[in-house]
């Protein structure tokens, strides 16, 4: 029995995949029928989050190590100061990136994915991951031509394979996998009957 403990929802998949869009809309579907969302991201927008930040142009600053510390420090304050404080009030999380995006970018610069899957054992399990995935191509054409933007140092598409290859062999009972290359709106129908047989009419809050 759930209670009234809160839902976590998260998104997942390599850059490009429009995963921020749909969270957005999930985020103004569930608000509109009156459930009480939050809605978050990693890197957060905290200290260690915007060190992590700092790192998109000179990635090679930092060892691996360092890197999957700040990685795992953002997400533990995360987890305690607003992940968790928030399921226990009845929330519905929504948050953008979470630890499998470590499991598969940190994996993809040679980590172990068990001993990753194990460094977070102490992030609260999402009840849900959406794993969104697109070719590659696609994905790629989407950051620079779509977002207008150059690839940062974590976008580059050596890498991106490898995180896709990680993504991909992922089996983690909580993850369901979404083809992102229909429309907007039809992958918004598929988040949708992913995540509503989830959530319960008592977490609506009171009109
Ligand atoms: P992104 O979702 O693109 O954040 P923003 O839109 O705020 O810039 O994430 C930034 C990059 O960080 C992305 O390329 C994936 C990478 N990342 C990791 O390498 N490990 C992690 O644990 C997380 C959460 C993100």
């Amino acid at each position: 029995m759930r209670n009234s403990r809160g839902i976590l929802i998260v998104f997942e998949g390599t850059d490009g995949t429009g995963k921020s869009t749909q969270l957005a809309l999930l985020a103004d579907y569930l608000q509109s029928r009156n459930y009480p969302v939050v809605t978050t991201r990693e890197p957060t927008t905290g200290p260690y989050g915007q060190k992590i930040r700092d790192l998109y142009v000179k990635r090679d600053t930092c060892s691996p190590s360092e890197e999957l510390e700040l990685f795992l420090a953002d997400r533990k304050e995360h987890v305690d100061t607003l992940i968790n404080p928030s399921l226990a009030e009845g929330k519905i999380v929504l948050c953008d990136r979470y630890f499998l995006s470590t499991v598969a970018y940190q994996g993809a610069l040679g980590f172990d994915v068990e001993e990753l899957l194990s460094r977070n054992s102490f992030a609260t399990p999402p009840d849900i991951a959406l794993l969104f995935y697109i070719p590659l191509e696609t994905a790629l054409q989407r950051i620079t031509v779509g977002r207008g933007d150059m690839l940062n140092d974590f976008e580059k598409s050596e890498n991106l394979s490898k995180v896709a290859a990680i993504f991909d062999s992922l089996s983690e009972n909580y993850i369901k996998r979404i083809n992102a290359e229909g429309s907007i709106q039809q992958v918004h129908l598929t988040v949708l009957s992913l995540v509503l047989p989830l959530i319960p009419d008592s977490l609506k809050l009171q009109a």
